[in-house]
């Protein structure tokens, strides 16, 4: 039925560049089963997230601190076995890359489930890591601003870099993981002239969640994107109310994203 949006081939990090440097903007959805992945591939997202998100969205936890390596696993071989095209990420789990011999080694399990591409949570301190790891073939996605693994260091889930001070260490970070090698760079919840000064200074592609408009991708969580979620972020849509049903609610997200007609006003945060 949505053949017509279907992805043609597998996407690579090298295809996400590419779109970066022709300015096209594109799709990335968090989501954790089978189904899901297929819808995916077949309503044009470009890259699938197996978030530890699923530590709250699917499996009750408050946090995303007590997921598991074996967690990850189950799900990131489910949407392998559901989709054959989009680019797959795995998020390593709390404490999966404290050391970068900890990180090669949950990474290779991680990939061996079936994932594209690792992503880890932090800033300066993990170069040598995306270095090790991107020097052995396994593609990173670095992830700034709000880390929800560090959610008890932070004190809460709010928006980060705020200050010019704060604001420029984690523009730093993010430019020395992209000299570190980092394929991606998943941007939360920082203003959106930060977001837009980091990806004007980067090389690899960013994707924002609560992060504003000029990024060159967006990053929602499939329950938010279906109206699942209880409280929904601010920054989130429900593209369910204005869609038929399940694979329409995701091609509208995905049109709206490379059309830069999400995140609109009201899903900015102040
Ligand atoms: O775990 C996750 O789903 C994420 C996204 C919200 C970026 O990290």
């Amino acid at each position: 039925m949505y053949a017509s949006f279907e992805l043609e081939r597998l996407v690579t990090a090298q295809t996400l560049r590419k779109k970066k440097e022709q300015g096209e903007k594109f799709t990335v959805v968090a989501l954790y089963d089978a189904p899901m992945a297929t819808m995916a591939q077949r309503t044009g997202v470009e890259a699938v997230l197996v978030g530890d998100s699923l530590g709250m969205t699917v499996l009750g936890y408050d946090s995303t601190v007590p997921v598991t390596m074996e967690q990850m696993i189950y799900h990131v071989e489910a949407v392998a076995r559901g989709n054959k095209k989009s680019l797959i990420m795995g998020d390593m789990p709390f404490m999966t890359y404290a050391t970068p011999e900890q990180a090669i080694a949950n990474a290779t399990r991680i990939m061996q489930a079936g994932a594209h591409m690792v992503k880890i949570e932090g800033g300066a301190w993990l170069t040598e890591t995306v270095k090790m790891l991107t020097d052995r073939g396994i593609p990173v996605c670095a992830h700034l601003g709000l880390t929800p693994q560090s959610v008890h260091k932070l004190g809460g889930y709010r928006v980060q870099g705020r200050d010019a001070e704060h604001a420029k260490q984690i523009l730093d970070d993010a430019i020395q993981l992209d000299q570190a090698g980092a394929d991606l760079l998943v941007l939360e919840c920082v203003p959106a002239t930060l977001a837009k000064n980091i990806t004007e200074s980067v090389a690899m592609p960013t994707i924002g969640i609560g992060a504003g408009r000029n990024t060159d991708a967006q990053v929602l969580v499939i329950n938010d994107i279906l109206g699942l979620t209880e409280q929904p972020p601010k920054f989130s849509k429900n593209f369910l109310v204005e869609a038929e049903d399940i694979p329409g609610a995701l091609r509208k997200y995905a049109e709206d994203v490379k059309l830069g007609l999400f995140p609109g006003d009201p899903h900015i945060l102040k």
